[in-house]
């Protein structure tokens, strides 16, 4: 019996998923701020085991075709659902910065098809809500680059060619990333162009109407209440 909340986070590059995800777990532990009695335990993908390991390696190499990352990405994900059922079972809040929708939006946007994506993927537990944090290929890349101080590099003609690389391959992740939204009740769309505390927010928002109503994976409704 599972009377936790399975969460994920995602969004391209850029959309802050990483603040986003942490800021999440510090207002639920928080018992000034909010009285949830669940536990949380925050993760990511990749995840930091041997395969999550090879798999940052893989792309920074960037010379591994898209369907093998496809299924490092799924076979991550297996250890990865073992340890989330875990906490799940013992009643915490998961929150996942990426799951299973990267594959589909990233890999997807690779050339490699969905339905293929989701059989190597059939054993993954399906979250409660997916945040997703719907940005511009742009902002996310300016918000990259400011981070990294490394903005000038525009002037330079290869790094421009490969911007605006980077601007066309993540445009078609996003469009993936929008029809899965579109197609699942249990995606909530946040504008990540607004400032992190109003993006915080409108996660708060959402949990705090949850939490208040006592739901959990157990509750069938769940989605709908959303
Ligand atoms: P991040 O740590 O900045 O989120 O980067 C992880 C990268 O891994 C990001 O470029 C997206 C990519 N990724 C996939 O392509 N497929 C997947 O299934 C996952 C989980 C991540």
């Amino acid at each position: 019996m599972n009377k936790g909340l399975f969460i994920v986070i995602e969004g391209i590059d850029g959309s802050g998923k990483g603040t986003q995800s942490k800021r999440l777990k510090s207002w639920l532990t928080d018992k000034n701020k909010h009285a949830t009695t669940h536990s949380v335990f925050h993760t990511m993908e990749p995840t930091g085991g041997k395969i999550g390991v090879l798999l940052r390696n893989a792309l920074k190499d960037g010379t591994i075709a898209p369907k093998i990352l496809a299924l490092l990405f799924a076979a991550d994900r297996i250890e990865h659902c073992k340890e989330i059922e875990q906490h799940l079972e013992e009643g915490k809040i998961v929150i996942s910065d990426r799951y299973l929708y990267s594959s589909i939006a990233y890999q997807g946007s690779q050339g490699v098809d969905k339905e293929w994506i989701m059989e190597i993927n059939k054993f993954s537990l399906i979250p409660d809500i997916v945040f997703y944090l719907d940005i511009t290929p742009e902002s996310g890349l300016k918000r990259i680059f400011s981070r990294a101080k490394s903005y000038e590099h525009l002037k330079n003609e290869q790094k421009e060619r490969d911007y605006l690389e980077k601007i066309d391959s993540l445009e078609k992740v996003r469009k993936n990333y929008l029809k899965l939204a579109d197609e699942n009740p249990f995606f909530v769309t946040i504008n990540a162009e607004k400032t992190r505390k109003e993006v915080q927010g409108s996660i708060r928002k959402v949990m705090g109407r949850l939490l208040k109503a006592g739901k959990t994976s157990n509750d069938k409704d769940l989605r709908y209440f959303l």
